[in-house]
């Protein structure tokens, strides 16, 4: 494992040994001071963000590394700069690079010409780092017993790509729930259902959202319009509507079922305020472990 631009760049061990990690670095808050000494980590963003900047900065430098955060705007990328220049010359610098971007290419492209490794902080098609921090979030309220229940419901974007990958690596079952037309990627799904094979996740593509929060242990949802998605918001919020995280579908899931949601959140549009603020939600362990996850991660990919 060099990089990390999907879920698909991983091994069903090495998804598990980097939750193992995370969650033993999260008990012990000791032992990875440093890991990171003498290491610099760029973080390059073309779309905003809260968690994903500020937790991997935290994490780098509590192991004793340096983070820099790299708006586009701040470097020459964004006056046209090519990726693939600016990937070779970060490369002379960096040990490793975190991006934020809209298409999964761009990765790709940086990919053929760094000699570092490159972590996805978010593109249009996938968030591994969000998947590894929910997979580890589901592993503290389940135990490390596989086959919890799933249902994610809203837009078939790159979050539900990457539960489905993460589903699948850990031998947990989703059902991704959307409106017809916002469903996931077929090849994406595809490629999932193989992984699948080997864990026995089961995972289903469906758009009714009562029969796939029955019984679920985890209600899990996403805004409904993603960054760039912001001139389609209007219609997004009547498509989507019927898709709503409120108390009623709350009531259709397990008893001991918990709500989850990456953050940000739109209140009154994918999920009620009750529902967020209610004991079932661990939206803030959730983010959370965010930082846990990525530590493990880093440690994986770059640590001497
Ligand atoms: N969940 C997540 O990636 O949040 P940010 O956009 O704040 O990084
Ligand atoms: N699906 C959302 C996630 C935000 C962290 C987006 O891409 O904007």
């Amino acid at each position: 494992m060099k990089h990390l631009l999907t879920l698909q760049d991983i091994t069903a061990a090495d998804f598990a040994a980097i939750l193992d990690r995370a969650a033993q670095m999260k008990a012990k808050r000791s032992g990875y001071e440093h890991s990171l000494k003498g290491k610099s980590v760029g973080l390059i963003f073309f779309k905003p963000s809260t968690r994903t900047r500020v937790s991997f900065s935290a994490g780098v430098a509590s192991m004793g590394g340096v983070a820099y955060y790299l708006g586009v705007n701040d470097l020459q990328l964004g006056r046209g700069e090519p990726i693939k220049d600016t990937a070779r010359v970060l490369s002379r610098y960096l040990s490793a690079v975190v991006i934020r971007t809209f298409a999964q290419q761009d990765l790709e492209e940086v990919v053929q010409y760094s000699t570092i490794p490159i972590i996805n902080g978010l593109t249009d098609l996938y968030h591994p780092c969000q998947a590894l921090a929910d997979f580890l979030t589901i592993r503290e309220v389940f135990g490390a017993k596989q086959g919890v229940k799933v249902t994610y419901i809203g837009d078939g974007n790159n979050i539900a790509h990457s539960l489905l990958l993460g589903a699948a690596l850990s031998g947990n079952h989703l059902i991704c729930c959307s409106p017809q037309g916002y469903q996931p990627k077929p090849e994406i799904v595809a490629a999932a259902e193989k992984l699948a094979r080997d864990s026995g996740a089961k995972l289903r593509v469906v758009d009714d959202v009562n029969a796939a929060a029955e019984g679920a242990q985890v209600i899990y949802t996403d805004i409904w319009a993603s960054m760039g998605q912001e001139a389609e918001a209007e219609k997004r919020r009547r498509v989507f509507k019927d898709y709503q995280v409120d108390g009623a579908v709350m009531a259709k899931a397990a008893k001991d079922a918990i709500f989850m949601h990456l953050l940000p959140a739109h209140r009154g549009e994918e999920v009620t305020d009750e529902v967020i603020e209610s004991p079932q939600s661990k939206v803030w362990d959730q983010a959370e472990n965010r930082l846990w996850a990525q530590m493990a991660l880093l440690e994986k990919l770059v640590a001497n």
